[in-house]
């Protein structure tokens, strides 16, 4: 993505020009030059297709001036536009001309802080295509975005939202690339060539390593994959560091359930099991070329959940790094297992938060549908930090409770806690609860992704399949770390 200034809608190069309208056909700011442009009949036109002016609306006339772009898109910005609204109205758009290899916009013209930022976001992500295996897929041009009569500070503004788009399809392929392609050793592999490239230094444990380190979570539930487990650990360190951040990612690369099987329906999107893994690796990429003044150290946890002959039992018993055993009730409950492992490293360190991201609960999915995902915290601040995080960066979060009092149905009669919750509601919480036995009063906060992680619709810039959720919110919240 590349975005320029242009100082009038008769000076933009664009295929395409992106305006807003607020309900009742009332143009936004900078549009009513190009209404006017196109002729009277563009409201009529407007009224004729439909169109009000509501959030998600959107509408496309021809240009028949002969100057300014060929297609002019209009967007309804609703009532109560904020800039998660924005960013929505500008993906909306987008698609709205989807072969648009040039975008002009005048949506960046409200009063809303980071709007600029936010329209090159939403124009930019609504672009995403994932076409590795699409035989008769074309070479696309990079996407150009000119705002018109846009901000002096746009060259910073543009390199920030770059930065940030590209690791959320980044995060967004590594989601959607089959698991065929994407052994736990290969995901981390694809991981390390890009963190690298942007000065981050990295190793990763297998084989015998993963017993050295104690990583018997990891063992045991990529115990019935050929392809071995792995955990790959992340270190950005800049110059004169204000915080230390410590992120963990859930990486199960499929996730079969394992001997404990899983019926089809559910089995169908499981490759999307490793996006939190994904967001994580994104977003420390992002942190870093952003330059932002928070350590980052970050753990995958990456296998893949099968039942070959080394697959784990229900009944099993681990014995974890920390000293704390595990009874397996359910193979499929694999997540906590592997982010115990990560969650015992993590508590080893120096830091002032631990958060780890995962697709850990049909239970929270369940709780908050797929939109929208569950964050838990023994601490209320670090919860409200997290929330806060999530709300500025536009990505959909609700803060669920950990009550002490349901620990009890984590307990197991043969070990000290059992991976599966005692009782058949609540499943969310009772996955928060035991990975809180790995933390203790370390400063903690888990995100459930189940959800927004990977959706099975479109709407403005959140394409179907595997969204990149979660990296715009770790961004930001080591950017409100750094100060
Ligand atoms: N990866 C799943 C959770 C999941 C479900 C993610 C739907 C995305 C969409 C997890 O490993 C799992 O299978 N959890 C089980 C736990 C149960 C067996 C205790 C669940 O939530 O059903
Ligand atoms: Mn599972
Ligand atoms: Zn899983």
């Amino acid at each position: 993505m590349q975005a320029r200034n242009v100082r009038s809608f008769t000076t933009a190069s664009a295929d395409a020009v992106i305006v807003g309208m607020y309900p009742g056909r009332r143009p936004a700011a900078g549009t009513d030059a190009i209404l006017k442009a196109i002729g009277r009949w563009a409201h009529s036109a407007l009224e004729k297709a439909g169109f009000d002016g509501d959030a998600g609306q959107t509408a496309t006339l021809p240009n028949p001036t002969g100057s300014g772009p060929a297609q002019v898109v209009i967007v309804g910005l609703g009532s109560d536009l904020d800039l998660e609204g924005l960013r929505a109205a500008a993906g909306a758009g987008k698609r709205a001309a989807p072969k648009a290899r040039v975008v002009a916009t005048t949506l960046h013209r409200v009063d809303l802080d980071g709007a600029s930022g936010a329209v090159l976001e939403g124009i930019a992500l609504a672009d995403y295509v994932f076409e590795t295996y699409k035989s008769k897929a074309e070479a696309r041009a990079a996407l150009e975005i000119e705002l018109i009569g846009g901000p002096k500070d746009l060259p910073t503004i543009a390199e920030n939202a770059a930065a940030v788009v590209s690791m959320v399809c980044f995060a967004r392929d590594l989601v959607n690339e089959p698991p065929k392609t994407q052994a736990p050793a290969a995901l981390a592999e694809r991981v390390g060539s890009v963190a690298a490239r942007a000065g981050i230094a990295y190793e990763i444990w297998s084989g015998d390593e993963l017993v050295d380190h104690g990583m018997t979570g990891l063992l045991a539930v990529g115990g019935g994959s050929e392809r071995v487990p792995a955990m790959m650990r992340l270190e950005y360190t800049p110059r004169r560091a204000k915080a230390h951040l410590v992120l963990i990612g859930k990486g199960i690369v499929f996730d079969s359930g394992g001997l404990n099987i899983k019926s089809s329906e559910f089995m169908a999107t499981m490759k999307s099991d490793m996006a939190g893994a994904a967001a994580v690796a994104a977003a420390v990429v992002a942190i870093a070329r952003l330059g932002v003044k928070t350590k980052v150290t970050a753990y995958l946890a990456l296998a893949e959940n099968l039942l070959g002959g080394g697959a784990q039992r229900p009944s099993d018993v681990i014995t974890y790094r920390n000293g704390t055993t595990v009874e397996v009730g359910n193979t499929d409950a694999e997540g906590r297992l592997v982010m115990a492992d990560a969650l015992c490293l993590a508590s080893e360190t120096e830091c002032d938060l631990i958060v780890d991201v995962a697709t850990l609960t049909g239970a929270t999915k369940v709780a908050l549908g797929p939109k929208i995902a569950g964050i838990y915290a023994r601490d209320d601040d670090l919860a409200h930090r997290v929330q806060h995080a999530a709300d500025s960066a536009g990505e959909r979060a609700w803060t669920l409770p950990m009550p002490a009092d349901y620990r009890k149905w984590n307990e197991s009669s043969v070990a000290d806690v059992k991976n599966t919750f005692g009782i058949r509601y609540g499943g969310g919480i009772g996955a928060a609860l035991f990975l809180e036995e790995f933390v203790k009063d370390k400063p903690w906060v888990h995100i459930d992704i189940a959800g927004p992680a990977y959706v099975e619709d479109t709407e403005h810039y959140i394409l179907k399949g595997g969204t990149g959720y979660g990296v715009r919110t770790l961004v930001e919240l080591a950017s409100s770390m750094a100060g």
